[in-house]
């Protein structure tokens, strides 16, 4: 099977990104980061993709006239690069249905957090405040919602009583580095469909060209 082409779309840090980068380097991920694109000039991940050879840039939203004028001009760049998937990683921005619609191919995103508790904005800091025993993280595949499309993956971790923010998102994010390019690696093998709302994972042997 052919690698499958990959776009990362990115706003910061980029460490999820640089996992699924390094997955794709040893060949648990049968595909290739072909461009990574950010919605911020300063975003570490730039710097990331820069020094892995990938084709990089910003697409500033501030400078285009209205949301789907920027939308646009995302989709033609992925269109341009011909990826087979695009994958959303702290890319901290809503996209469109219109623009969901408008690419034709599947999109990824991990949220930090066991959805569908906490969507939105920090979620680890809102699931310290409710309390819970439990949080961790979730790949899924992006719908029309916020943090609300078919659930891929999901990883566990234990809150403590003494947890901060800092703490807590740190214990998810070293679970983020495992369970993203584990979905990217699946969604790659042709091994996941969707029934409804449900993710059917195939075994291995039952690859789905
Ligand atoms: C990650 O924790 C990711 O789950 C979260 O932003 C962080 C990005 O870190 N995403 C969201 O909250 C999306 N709503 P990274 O830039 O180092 O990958």
């Amino acid at each position: 099977m052919d690698k499958r082409r990959l776009a990362v779309f990115v706003s910061g840090r980029g460490s999820n990104m640089q996992s699924i980068i390094d997955a794709c380097k040893d060949g648990r991920i049968n595909g290739e980061v072909v461009v990574v694109i950010s919605d911020k000039e300063n975003a570490f991940a730039l710097t990331r993709a820069k020094k892995e050879g990938i084709s990089s840039f910003c697409l500033d939203p501030s400078r285009f006239a209205t949301k789907q004028e920027y939308e646009e001009k995302l989709a033609q760049a992925i269109s341009e690069y011909a990826v087979d998937y695009l994958l959303l990683a702290g890319f901290m921005r809503v996209l469109s249905p219109v623009f969901i619609n408008a690419v034709r191919i599947p999109i990824l995103n991990i949220h930090p957090s066991l959805l569908p508790a906490f969507t939105g904005l920090h979620a680890q800091r809102q699931a310290l405040e409710y309390g819970v025993r439990f949080s961790g993280c979730t790949v899924h595949f992006v719908d029309q919602g916020v943090d609300t499309g078919p659930i891929i993956l999901q990883a566990v971790v234990p809150v403590y009583p003494d947890d901060t923010e800092e703490s807590l998102s740190q214990r998810i994010l070293q679970e983020e580095h495992q369970l993203y390019p584990q979905a990217v690696q699946l969604l790659c093998e042709g091994r996941i469909r969707c029934e409804g709302r449900k993710v059917i994972i195939t075994k291995e042997e039952q690859k789905v060209e």
